[in-house]
């Protein structure tokens, strides 16, 4: 997990990703939010606490409030995505924008038209806020580079660089069944090589003090030099996960991998999936966690992702709280003007 490669996109190679203060307007509000680096930690905070206040909203029958009202949100997905997608429209129906989901596969990219270009032609309908997937990494900070003042970028993951949302509402779910981080052990347990949720937790744990952070996986999956990430890394998943406070297993990232770097499913369960016997070991209370899309016999066995530690939909849930709480954030509402229609 070094500086994420620049996206090679059809538009043209761009020079890099933007420094992480690029994220805030000179006035020092969050414009976009591209990598969890370089928030602080209240930045964070604030997230939490706002997505707290959308939480039960979500909740009632009357789940509209109009703070992005006459806004148009567009989600810009390269890549497959079931979950985040479909937060990301829910989260921004909910704060009463108009929402756009462009079909990639079917858009004029394919058909030999740059990234630019098509962004160019989006953004001429007025859009206020993309959010964009990408399988480069760097992809979304090139498109913040590019929109027009106005217009706010949200990665929504991009290549194996970053995933802030994910990693934001991976923090809410954690503060909320353990409180304070300081006192937390956090086992981040697999493919953490490829990951760009891997990246963005780590980022988002060490910014809020959590207490230690593992990382657990074979060599060959955990980036050279780990340790410079601030975290612990284990080669052995039973003494990785003595005693931990939260479990996050991770997908094999395999669109992401040169061949060769693991055996078999079947073996690489063997050594590091969760089951039982291994969630034994963690602290009686431990919670378990996936970003999902969860892989049942290759990272986790079904009777721990079904289990009574389980936290994997809960996380699914509070994405939408999360999400509403950025966008909401990010175009400066007060969230107590936002009354429930
Ligand atoms: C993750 C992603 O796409 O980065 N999933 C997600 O957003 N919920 C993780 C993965 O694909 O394994």
């Amino acid at each position: 997990m070094t500086e994420p490669e620049t996206a090679a996109t059809a538009a043209g190679r761009p020079s890099g990703p933007m420094p992480p203060s690029m994220q805030f307007t000179p006035e020092g509000r969050l414009r976009h939010l591209l990598t969890i680096e370089g928030l602080s930690p209240e930045l964070v905070t604030e997230i939490l606490d706002t997505a707290e206040s959308f939480v039960g909203m979500n909740a009632q029958t009357v789940k509209k409030v109009p703070l992005l009202r006459g806004k148009t949100v567009m989600n810009l997905f390269f890549e497959a995505s079931t979950r985040t997608r479909t937060t990301f429209e829910l989260a921004a129906k909910r704060l009463s924008a108009d929402v756009l989901n462009i079909n990639i596969s079917t858009s004029s990219t394919v058909k030999g038209e740059s990234l630019l270009d098509t962004l160019r032609n989006l953004q001429a309908m007025y859009v206020d806020m993309f959010v964009v997937r990408h399988a480069d990494s760097g992809a979304a900070h090139f498109i913040a580079r590019h929109v027009a003042p106005h217009v706010s970028v949200l990665n929504a993951g991009d290549g194996r660089h970053a995933h802030p949302t994910q990693a934001l509402l991976d923090m809410f779910t954690i503060r909320r069944h353990k409180g304070d981080f300081s006192r937390l052990k956090v086992a981040i347990v697999g493919d953490i090589l490829h990951s760009r949720v891997a990246r963005s937790q780590i980022q988002a744990l060490n910014l809020l003090g959590t207490g230690e952070v593992r990382v657990i996986g074979p060599k060959t999956l955990l980036p050279a030099h780990v340790e410079d990430l601030g975290v612990r890394p284990f080669h052995d998943i039973r003494t990785g996960l003595k005693d931990v406070d939260v479990i996050i297993m991770l997908r094999l990232q395999r669109e992401r991998m040169d061949s060769g770097l693991l055996p078999s499913e079947h073996e690489f369960f063997q050594l590091w999936g969760l089951n039982e016997e291994r969630l034994a070991l963690a602290a009686p209370d431990a919670i378990v966690m996936h970003p999902g899309p969860a892989n049942r016999g290759v990272e986790i066995d079904s009777r721990v992702a079904d289990g009574p530690r389980s936290v994997i939909l809960e996380q699914v849930t509070y994405g939408i709280a999360v999400r509403m709480a950025v966008m909401s954030l990010i175009v400066g509402a007060s969230v107590n003007q936002g009354a429930a229609q």
